[in-house]
């Protein structure tokens, strides 16, 4: 963005990006699912160690087509964070559903579990966890509750690519789970996403959907002579070009990730001692959870804090933004939840968090200056 010398998020190139994309054109296929998608999908089903991986246009897009999946119909609920990104409930409210909004805990800033329990009710469809900056919710609980009361899972794990809750990938504990590849997350082609299909009996049907409701990939694979209408769907698969490009990615994605937890590690250990002073909290990573080292926050005393921090560090020229305006108090959420939201953590912690620029290449002449004015803001 112009004018900060220190922006919050660049792309970087981590290797191969270039020559994939000229070897896509060179195979004469840039539409979607040519040889780079299925490496892609095949990479991710390896690593991850799950049924089927997809590529999408975005994470928007795969929530999409979890709520068509699922069957979503009006008057079913979804229990979602109002700690979230948009899409998050606004896939479900596309088929109908009504969203049961749900509070945060304060340490992780993901679903209270604790308070789980009393959101579900007979119309409830599904759960939407969101495993906020890659640190994992807690599975076990949840993962319980949803299974007790015969419901529906969905991850929604757009920050928590390769993290992992008790040695167990984020991704891989719902039905479905959602990746994505946009230019702020760890690995990238620009806009790009993934859906994780766990649920082996949800398989065929997604390969329908994503292929614009036809059954166009078992006509590839020889299963009927022509391929028509048989579902719903949309246009979900990427061009092979992107594909290209996030494949380079995806095989540097221990250097990449290498690099973030570096960062991670040295905002944490230099701003320990200032926030302990300023009475700034850090982020908060329970020790069964692996982070995915997606953002390095930080937790103001209050609103006016945060905002004077946006302003100060826009002095030294460098972007800071914040996260996320509470979906329950937003016009849509007013209009498409279901009954009274009672979300006081995510009203308070949405007020005084603060993102600190974070990125593959940030240099360390770049990240000593953000440390050093972050410490210059005194409380
Ligand atoms: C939790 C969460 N879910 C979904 C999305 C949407 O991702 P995409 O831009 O790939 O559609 C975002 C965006 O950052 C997000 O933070």
């Amino acid at each position: 963005m112009s004018g900060y010398q220190i922006p919050f998020n660049k792309a970087g190139l981590v290797g191969n990006e270039i020559r994939y994309i000229v070897q896509a054109i060179e195979h004469g296929h840039i539409s979607g699912d040519g040889t780079f998608t299925t490496q892609c999908n095949e990479l991710l089903e390896r690593e991850l160690g799950v049924a089927k991986a997809l590529l999408t246009t975005s994470c928007t897009h795969a929530l999409e087509m979890s709520a068509l999946l699922l069957d979503v119909q009006p008057g079913d609920e979804i229990i979602v964070p109002s700690f979230t990104f948009v899409s998050t409930a606004n896939a479900f409210v596309l088929r109908g559903a009504r969203i049961v909004f749900a509070d945060v805990r304060p340490d992780t800033l993901n679903l209270d579990e604790s308070n789980l329990d009393s959101l579900i009710s007979e119309r409830t469809k599904a759960i939407v966890a969101v495993h906020y900056a890659g640190v994992a919710c807690e599975m076990d609980t949840i993962v319980a509750l949803a299974s007790q009361h015969g419901v529906r899972l969905v991850e929604d794990n757009a920050h928590g690519l390769f993290a992992k809750y008790k040695g167990k990938y984020t991704g891989t504990f719902g039905c479905l789970a959602t990746q994505s590849f946009h230019e702020t997350k760890n690995v990238t082609c620009g806009e790009g996403g993934a859906l994780i299909v766990n649920d082996p009996e949800l398989v065929e049907r997604a390969l329908v959907i994503r292929e614009k409701g036809t059954n166009r990939s078992q006509f590839f694979r020889g299963q009927v002579d022509k391929y028509s209408w048989v579902d719903l769907g949309s246009s979900y698969l990427p061009s092979d070009l992107l594909a290209a490009f996030l494949f380079a990615q995806l095989e540097a994605r221990h250097e990449i990730q290498n690099k973030r937890r570096r960062i991670w590690h040295h905002y944490r250990e230099h701003l320990q001692e200032w926030a302990e002073q300023n009475g700034v909290r850090l982020p908060v990573v329970p020790p069964e959870c692996e982070q995915s080292y997606h953002m390095f926050y930080l937790l103001l005393p209050s609103l006016a804090h945060r905002q004077s921090l946006i302003s100060h560090l826009k002095s030294h020229g460098i972007l800071s933004v914040f996260h996320y305006v509470p979906l329950h108090l937003s016009e849509m959420g007013r209009k498409h939840g279901a009954g009274t939201a009672n979300c006081p953590v995510t009203e308070d912690v949405s007020s005084r968090l603060i993102r600190l620029p974070f990125y593959n290449d940030l240099t360390e002449e770049e990240h000593a200056r953000v440390i050093s004015a972050v410490k210059k803001f005194s409380m």
